[in-house]
């Protein structure tokens, strides 16, 4: 019998117990043991519920319990997970996390711990919930060079700009709906700012470079400022706002960002809806793959988190995962560097100067055009470029967003 400890019995730690308590028998099959759920870390009351034997309070139990062979942490945040990880780490057990906070900030430092003990941390869970891409990266798709990875990473603001271009809502009102459907959370300026998005986008940039990639060198831009207007005027052009994130190789140069992006209706990544994640991958040898599922929830969370499980249960004394090493150098190069074409939306009575400031450039035929607002499209140019030129115009230009 191989023994598991659960830290933080949350959604994401409930679906965790949930999927190794209902596929038990399968599980243990291919784990080649059984997996039994000797602890749960958390301090809420579970008296009267069949979890009540099994919870502690005090993480050091499970740390000095030499029969606890492997640590789901499924707390989300840094401390104390960051703490409790590396200790677990430290004792030789393995750890397995949906946590994409944890590793975007200190997964070099957690993977060469476990390098050091001999065990796996594993986090399949932390990028697109139970969509299989980490592993498929790693295993996979290794003989490609890889040129891009883009993604729709966050269910939350997909859901927003879902409604918005379905339903007609506002911002405001579908962020309200995400909240009471309970998508989105209370607090929900990591989701709607992008920064959840950037987690997930060091994560993957980590993986493409074999280095780590911290979150200071993600360029982040959330959906705040997406207004009706411009899904009207996108709508125009056949296309759609969804916000990517992106790891992308530009003349020799690797760029890491999140931002809105207007895409092809007719584009893959355009039809992934609601609260649907989907990554998109794009190999020298493969061509494009794109990988699609729930990005979030209780049960597919958790698959993920307890595929990682079964794999430390299959590989109890190998350290089978290189993951990234940490890096002092500044691999990934300035967002304001990479050139793309914008789509601009301003008042229609400062068409003449805005066109001036932003030509060669061409204006959006846009027959719904709210009343008294134009946009255009530019050619091709830098980010850094483009904030000169905006800035330049003064707040004349109403919004800016990138065109994939
Ligand atoms: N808040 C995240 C989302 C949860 O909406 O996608 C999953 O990481």
């Amino acid at each position: 019998m191989i023994q598991v400890a659960i830290l933080g019995c949350g959604t994401v730690g409930s679906g965790v117990y949930e999927v190794l308590s209902m596929n038990h028998d399968s599980i243990a099959g291919k784990a080649e043991d059984t997996l039994e759920v000797k602890y749960i870390l958390d301090r809420k009351d579970f008296s009267g519920t069949p979890l009540a034997g099994k919870v502690v309070r005090d993480f050091s139990i499970i740390e000095n319990d030499p029969d606890v062979a492997i640590v789901c942490e499924t707390m989300g945040g840094v401390d104390p997970a960051f703490d409790y990880s590396a200790r677990a780490l430290k004792k030789g057990k393995h750890v397995v996390t949906s946590n994409k906070e944890l590793v975007a900030t200190h997964g070099a430092e957690l993977l060469e711990l476990a390098r050091q003990n001999n065990v796996n941390y594993l986090f399949e869970a932390s990028v697109g919930g139970g969509i299989p891409i980490l592993r498929p990266m790693m295993q996979c798709l290794s003989a490609n060079e890889v040129s891009e990875v883009c993604g729709i990473l966050n269910g939350t603001t997909n859901y927003i700009l879902t409604r918005m271009i379905r339903a007609g809502l506002s911002f405001e009102d579908a962020l309200k709906e995400a909240q009471q459907k309970g998508y989105a959370e209370a607090n929900p300026a990591a989701d709607v700012e992008g920064h959840d998005a950037a987690r997930k986008t060091c994560i993957l940039a980590s993986l493409v470079l074999g280095k780590h990639v911290y979150p200071d060198a993600v360029a982040v831009e959330g959906i705040t400022g997406i207004s009706l207007d411009d899904v009207t005027f996108a709508s125009s052009m056949d296309k759609v706002i969804k916000l990517l994130g992106r790891v992308v190789r530009q003349e020799g140069k690797v760029f890491a960002f999140v931002s809105p992006h207007l895409i092809d209706k007719s584009h893959p990544l355009a039809g992934v809806e609601d609260v649907f994640n989907a990554i998109l991958v794009d190999g020298n040898a493969v061509g494009q793959v794109m990988f699609y599922g729930a990005g979030a929830g209780k049960l597919p969370t958790a698959s993920a988190v307890v595929a990682d499980v079964i794999d430390c249960a299959r590989h109890l004394h190998l350290n089978r995962f290189a993951g990234w090493q940490d890096s002092k150098e500044n691999l990934i190069t300035p967002a304001g560097e990479f050139v793309c074409s914008y789509y601009v939306r301003f008042a229609a009575a400062d068409a003449a100067a805005v066109t001036a400031a932003l030509a060669p450039c061409q204006t959006v035929e846009c027959p719904q055009a709210p009343a008294g607002q134009a946009a255009l499209v530019t050619e091709p140019l830098s980010g850094a470029d483009m904030a000169e030129k905006l800035a330049a115009l003064g707040g004349k230009a109403l919004s800016c967003i990138r065109i994939l």
